[in-house]
């Protein structure tokens, strides 16, 4: 890899200063999975909200539109930038272990792990955090009440709409585990059987749930009537909640993790996400790298290797920050980078075989990102989720939501891989109160004249997508282009390389074969990215959803 050039240290962003003065955009660029999302945050703006206020609006209206993906059952975590005092906040709304979790309900009779126990029903469903999270969000940085962030969408849920076609796939996808609940029947299938192309969805229980959280906040969901309701019906599936389990759940403010990488600011989720540290070790490996003048395949190769050598250290050593100590200076030290960059052969794969088996799971429809920029220059980059499709398919009567799944997240039994094909140990142990480590990787990129606000969901694979959409964004792509690129992916284990179709050309194929590479072109589309950025030279922002799927929805007005 003759071209190659290795710079000894990384570039620190200078740019961060002059990209946080006093300009603000003047107009808003929302991009999320759902157009009636997007609308309500428009919505919200419009009612003399800020940017949070879209975000509650946003992700309340996902959890009716796209329940496949997150809501108010799950979790998620929201990053956000306050333009007035340039102050960069993580609200970790992610869903804790009940307290009388037990690592061995999860087992079957030889030991091994029982995957309907941590996707189905009520023992895979973990405290639900989305909630305090936007009740949190809407009381610190919002300048709406919830009773008008809400509003869209209890207003979409009682009216109904028609469900799109990967609402659909999901439901028939799930079907079976549905019909073992009789609540989560009634409101997904239609005369008992998943429901087809023009059925009208009706869900009256969620907007009285939302309008209970309008009126009385955190207590109206997490404490009370509603909490019983919540605990009786999880604990008549055959689950173990207390009051105390809801009572006790509280969103967290954390600092967002920030780095430099070749002149950019870089500003992502920490811990109880792995995905901050497994970019940061990423872009910390690669800006060593000039990859603008290496070959195509030589910079996958490169960009695979960091990949390769992030998601070794996510198995090793992370975990919920609550509960464990984690190298996270040594993790996110351009020294420790140098070490592993200095392991990567410039013209062969380093072979991954420390660890065992993995399920090679295609896409489903879970999780969900929307980026925001408002006219103020605030912004909000969050990610959300119920885990597996439609979380653990159990809905508890008059609640009008599914719970999440997102138990299988734990790392259940140490070194078996989860539905994502995740190893994990003790760190990510499943413990009373603990969050489960997650990959969701909502992001802000900051450069002199350009700041971007990139996210997707995609279980593992969020995070190299993550990275890809960073490079593109710095290399000047805006965000249609970046949405629309194909992708590939590393996570350690398996030592395989897969892509979408059309990343990688047949000379590209053959040239990573040939450095040792093993390369898996897979059918499916991956993630469903939605990046939103303003170009403040111009002063133009501009809004890009995945063009792999038919409802996204990105504006700028
Ligand atoms: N539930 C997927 C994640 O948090 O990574």
């Amino acid at each position: 890899m003759k071209k190659c050039i290795l710079f000894g240290v990384l570039a620190v962003a200078s740019a961060l200063a002059s990209a946080q003065s006093t300009q603000k955009p003047g107009h808003a660029a929302i991009a999320s999975a759902h157009k009636l999302a997007t609308e309500a945050g428009f919505e919200a703006l419009a009612q003399g909200g800020n940017a949070f206020d879209a975000a509650v609006a946003v992700a309340a209206a996902l959890s009716v539109v796209e329940p496949q993906s997150s809501g108010i059952g799950g979790g998620g975590l929201f990053l956000l930038h306050q333009a007035s005092d340039s102050k960069d906040i993580m609200i970790d709304a992610r869903e804790t272990a009940p307290a009388a979790v037990d690592a061995k309900q999860y087992l079957d009779a030889k030991g091994d792990l029982d995957q309907d126990k941590s996707w189905n029903g009520p023992s895979a469903a973990a405290i639900p955090g989305e909630v305090a999270g936007l009740v949190w969000i809407a009381q610190h940085y919002g300048k709406l009440p919830l009773s008008k962030s809400l509003a869209p969408a209890m207003r979409i849920a009682r009216e109904g709409f028609q469900p799109d076609a990967r609402f659909l796939d999901a439901i028939s996808e799930r079907s079976e585990v549905i019909k073992r609940y009789p609540a989560s029947a009634a409101l997904y299938l239609d005369h008992g059987v998943a429901p087809r192309t023009g059925w009208t969805f009706v869900n009256p229980d969620i907007a009285r749930t939302l309008e209970l959280i309008a009126a009385q906040g955190n207590d109206g969901f997490y404490r009370g009537q509603f909490a019983q309701r919540l605990v009786d019906g999880i604990n008549a599936a055959g689950g173990n909640w207390s009051l105390k389990d809801l009572s006790d759940y509280q969103a967290k403010e954390r600092e967002p993790l920030a780095f430099d990488y070749r002149g950019w600011h870089i500003v992502t989720a920490p811990p109880p996400s792995s995905g901050g540290i497994v970019l940061a070790e990423m872009l910390n490996i690669l800006g060593g790298y000039d990859l603008a003048k290496v070959d195509r395949a030589h910079r996958i190769h490169l960009i695979v290797e960091s990949m390769r050598r992030g998601y070794r250290d996510r198995a090793a050593y992370l975990g919920d920050p609550d509960f464990v100590q984690m190298p996270i200076a040594e993790l996110t030290s351009p020294l420790y980078a140098a070490g592993l960059r200095a392991s990567i052969h410039p013209d062969k794969a380093t072979p991954s075989d420390l660890l065992p088996g993995y399920l090679n799971a295609a896409e489903r429809p879970h999780t969900t990102h929307f980026s925001i920029i408002d006219a103020d220059g605030n912004l909000v980059a969050a990610t959300q989720t119920v885990n597996l499709s439609l979380g653990d398919a159990l809905v508890v009567p008059g609640t009008g939501f599914v719970m999440n799944d997102e138990m299988d997240d734990f790392a259940l039994k140490a070194g078996t891989p989860n539905a994502f094909g995740l190893v994990g140990n003790e760190a990510n142990a499943p413990k009373a109160g603990r969050r489960p480590l997650s990959s969701m990787t909502p992001t802000f990129v900051i450069g002199a004249d350009r700041i971007g606000v990139i996210g997707t969901p995609g279980g593992s694979r969020i995070i190299t997508m993550v990275l890809e959409g960073i490079l593109a964004f710095i290399d000047g792509e805006l965000p249609a282009q970046i949405v629309a690129n194909p992708r590939y992916h590393h996570q350690y284990l398996p030592d395989v390389v897969s892509a979408e179709s059309g990343a990688f050309s047949k000379d590209e194929v053959k040239a990573l074969e040939a450095m040792g590479h093993k390369v898996n072109e897979s059918s499916h589309p991956w993630g469903f990215m939605n990046v939103v950025s303003w170009d403040r030279k111009s002063g133009k922002l501009y809004a890009g959803s995945d063009s792999r799927r038919a409802s996204g929805s990105g504006v700028v007005k």
